[in-house]
């Protein structure tokens, strides 16, 4: 089955990739289409005043993850001159906007906390609270997917990866939704200055790991704050400010991507009933299901790159400074490498999708993710839930995470 598209802006010099509308109201998948076909490499004049290289095409995506000593991370992951800037203070300290030879180091401190010994934990835990969610909306006739459900995944993650309580676990959720949602009005007040508005969610943040890390320092436990409190990164004991930004890192990281993921997931199984049902009868299909979901919802939609040494690729000539846009989102539906990628297969195989990123800074927390969403829809088949769409579907406006915040429900 086909999905209807809004149609994409007439030519491509039109294209603004800073358009949130264009991503809520859906334009995108055809504009992307148009960038692919007729200016893959296509430098974005931004009405937000952001300037930067858009790649769009599968081939050219990879080569920029791939080229990490061309395309550095140290300026952040996301453009619009308000988010991160030139002078971000994580570049060096947080783990995704940290270049070689400190990321190798970094990563050592944090991959502990991500282990596939850890996702088994996390899968555990999920699969508590799932029961008491999935029996409360089965009781009810249905529920909002996306506030009742799904925030339960990153809910177990953190239980398990920061060693806190559950009310503590939805307390942080709400806070990194709110920064991810840092343009969307129901989760902040969306006017006077961004990026005033980000550095008092980021303090948010930190303020609630200082109080876990105080508390980690008289009683160690075996979770993230605990092992970077105790680590070493290049001969020396990591700040607070370091334990606070990487801390922040792991949860803004896991706690949108993995929820907003099965929410997409479980739209895209609503809007193709003949692929939920062979999910329902053949729970065997849910590990292709899942890379599915995870392709067709790109859910970090881009990451940004800043060019350290020129470069050349396809005639154009990337100088430094220039920032540089991977978009994960149009590389998942280049048609090169995803035959009909326009529609949405449980089936997909091969499915080499990028919505983890590649390379270097590949999502360390993807097997948590896997056993977050494998989680979930195991449980689908196992109890043969059907859901049906019983309500307007709500979009956050973000160019950079694309979520569903509203999926309201029925049991079928
Ligand atoms: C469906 C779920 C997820 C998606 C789509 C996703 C996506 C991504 C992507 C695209 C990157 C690469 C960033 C870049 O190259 O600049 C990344 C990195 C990262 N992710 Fe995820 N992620 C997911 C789940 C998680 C989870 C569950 C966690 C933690 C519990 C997590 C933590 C991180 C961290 C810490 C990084 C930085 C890695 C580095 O710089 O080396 N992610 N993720």
């Amino acid at each position: 089955m086909t999905v209807t598209e809004t149609p994409a802006p007439t030519g491509s010099e039109l294209i603004d990739l800073t358009d949130v509308d264009l991503f809520v109201g859906g334009g995108h998948t055809a504009a992307f289409a148009r960038l692919r076909a007729e200016s893959p490499i296509h430098w974005n004049e931004g009405a937000d005043g952001s300037r930067f290289w858009a790649l769009t095409r599968y081939d050219d995506v990879m080569w920029a993850y791939r080229n990490h000593e061309v395309f550095g991370s140290a300026r952040g992951a996301i453009v619009g001159g308000s988010f991160r800037s030139d002078e971000d203070t994580s570049a060096g300290r947080m783990l995704v906007s940290t270049d070689l030879p400190r990321h190798r180091m970094l990563k050592q401190a944090i991959h502990p906390a991500m282990t596939s010994g850890v996702a088994k934990r996390v899968a555990k835990r999920v699969a508590g609270l799932l029961d008491g969610a999935l029996a409360r909306a089965l009781q009810d006739g249905g529920c909002d997917f996306a506030a009742d459900v799904a925030t339960e995944l990153p809910a177990g993650a953190l239980m398990e990866i920061m060693g806190i309580g559950h009310q503590d676990a939805h307390h942080l959720i709400g806070l990194t939704r709110r920064m991810v949602g840092y343009r969307d009005e129901i989760f902040v007040d969306t006017g006077g200055n961004e990026r005033l508005r980000l550095a008092w969610l980021q303090a948010e943040v930190f303020e609630f790991f200082a109080d876990i890390l105080a508390d980690r320092r008289a009683t160690p436990g075996e979770d993230l704050v605990s092992m970077l409190l105790g680590a070493e990164v290049n001969g020396r004991r990591l700040t607070e400010e370091e334990i606070f930004y990487n801390c922040m890192n792991v949860a803004v990281g896991g706690n949108e991507t993995s929820s907003y993921t099965a929410c997409t997931g479980l739209l895209a199984l609503m809007d193709h009933p003949e692929q939920y049902e062979r999910l329902l009868e053949q729970p065997e299909t849910v590990g292709t299901a899942v890379e599915e979901m995870l392709r067709w919802s790109s859910t970090n939609a881009y990451v940004q790159r800043v060019v350290e040494r020129e470069t050349e690729r396809g005639g154009v000539v990337f100088k430094p400074g220039d920032s540089v846009t991977l978009w994960n989102y149009s590389a998942n539906r280049d048609e090169d490498v995803f035959p009909d990628g326009h529609l949405f297969d449980t089936m997909r195989s091969p499915n080499r999708h990028l919505s983890y990123g590649a390379g270097l800074h590949r999502c360390i927390g993807a097997p948590v993710a896997q056993a977050e969403l494998a989680l979930l829809f195991e449980r689908f088949a196992a109890e043969g839930l059907r859901f049906r769409l019983a309500g307007e579907v709500r979009r956050l406006r973000s160019n950079f995470i694309l979520g569903v915040t509203r999926l309201p429900v029925e049991v079928v």
